[in-house]
């Protein structure tokens, strides 16, 4: 049976919610491998509206099996408060539906703060993070100073998993002018929230490889965007995990020769949120159209999105870091109706050519688009279901997308309707 690693090639919200719950109803188990609460996945199903940030897109669906790998970082009060959410809306999740790896790093609320209290220094250190303690809980982990699911399970390593943490904090804490945390507080809210989470824990790695073995269809959910991987993305302006599709394989403990298929989700046109270079930005009403048109307002922190012309260069290159097999190209029909549409073949920095984005920041900063133009069509795209339905311009511009990116479209979105999808390839087939 295959496998598919769904990723963002772009910088997050690609339109990822549809398409993994489209895939998801196929599959047997949904596995979220990095990230937090940072992510926001909206979900229609049957006219109810589902919003999702740290569950996997599975949990609305009868009969899967939900995982948070160990790659995920998760804030244990948020995901209380998210099963009760999702509860509220009929859902049944129980820990026969949902796992949560035993070694899953815990965002707890220094993170957070000390996440918010960096970037309100409004220095050159700001980011535009989602202000949920992502990156400093991926410091603690890599820190070796974290606390795990498992930590919650024993008194005594709880205790000492805290003392070790606040060692670390405090003296941080001192420094940014914040009240040090009371160790005692702190372990009496942990062993509070203990056995609400404790119920799903399970030593995932395993699970997944007895699934794996006995041929069951696993769906690897991505959040972000490759161009937000911690490695490859656009560093520092970035989230602090890896994006890309090898970190299914680390995060969530199956070798990566279980992955058959990469399905990199793309936008038609390039979107980006909080601080960093995007050197296709439309900072003039071309991009006001491109976020009036497509809605492009954050789900998780309702930021207004940044716009611009699709980046076929970078796309190429995100392609490559994560071994896409095939692409769902989505919002096609918010280009609809422009005269002329761009697409950025290249960069010019002093006077030389680049067919890629240099690693650089200040080379990243000053990179000059070179642009192929494109003519536009006047029709409407959306809803279409069959590439019949495409005005002749509209299927140029997804032809030319597969040659500049070096990769064929597996899926077509053409609205939020599940329906309204035209299907090339099944990342799922045999
Ligand atoms: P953090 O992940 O909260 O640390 O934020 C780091 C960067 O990633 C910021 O530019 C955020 O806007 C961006 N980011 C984090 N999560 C998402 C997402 O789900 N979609 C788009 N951008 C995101």
């Amino acid at each position: 049976m295959a496998n598919v690693v769904v990723v963002g090639a772009q910088w997050g919200d690609e339109g990822k919610g549809k398409i993994v719950d489209w895939l998801s109803e196929r599959a047997d188990v949904i596995a979220r491998f990095q990230g937090g609460h940072n992510a926001g996945h909206t979900l229609v199903i049957d006219g109810e509206v589902y919003k999702l940030h740290a569950l996997p897109s599975g949990v609305v669906r009868a009969g899967k099996l939900s995982i948070i790998g160990n790659g995920v970082v998760l804030d244990p009060w948020h995901l209380v408060g998210e099963i009760a959410n999702i509860r509220s809306q009929g859902v049944s999740i129980t820990p026969e539906t949902l796992m949560i790896a035993e070694n899953t790093p815990l965002i707890l609320p220094f993170h957070g703060e000390l996440d918010r209290a960096r970037e309100a220094q409004n220095s050159v250190a700001k980011i535009g993070t989602t202000g949920r303690g992502i990156g400093p809980c991926y410091e603690d982990k890599v820190g070796r100073r974290v606390i795990r699911v498992a930590d919650l399970a024993d008194d005594a390593t709880l205790r000492l998993r805290v003392d070790r943490a606040l060692v670390h904090h405090n003296a941080l804490r001192a420094g940014l002018g914040l009240e040090p945390i009371d160790a005692e507080a702190l372990i009496a809210d942990l062993k509070a929230i203990a056995p609400e989470i404790l119920q799903y824990a399970a030593p995932v790695w395993k699970v997944l490889n007895e699934h794996r073995r006995a041929g069951k269809r696993i769906l690897f959910e991505g959040a972000q965007g490759a161009l937000l991987d911690i490695d490859f993305g656009t560093y520092p302006y970035v989230t602090s995990s890896n994006v890309i599709a090898g970190q299914a394989a680390t995060g969530t403990g199956l070798g990566p020769d279980a992955i058959d298929f990469v399905l990199g989700i793309v936008k038609a046109y390039t979107t980006r949120v909080g601080e960093g270079p995007f050197p296709t930005e439309l900072l003039d009403d071309d991009g006001e159209r491109l976020g009036t048109r497509g809605h492009e307002f954050g789900t998780t922190t309702g930021r207004k999105r940044r716009c611009g012309w699709f980046d076929a260069c970078l796309v190429r290159q995100t392609c490559q870091t994560s071994g896409v097999s095939g692409i769902a190209l989505t919002k096609l029909d918010v280009l609809d109706g422009f005269e002329t549409l761009k697409i950025c073949v290249g960069y010019e920095l002093n006077g030389e050519r680049y067919d890629y984005l240099p690693t650089a920041a200040d080379q990243q900063a000053h990179c000059t688009p070179i642009y192929e133009e494109m003519e536009g069509w006047s029709e409407s795209t959306e809803g279409a279901r069959s590439w019949a339905d495409l005005p002749a311009n509209a299927i140029k511009y997804v032809r030319r997308v597969e040659e500049l990116i070096g990769c064929p479209v597996a899926m077509l979105s053409t609205s939020p309707e599940r329906e309204d999808t035209i299907l090339v390839t099944d990342p799922f087939a045999d």
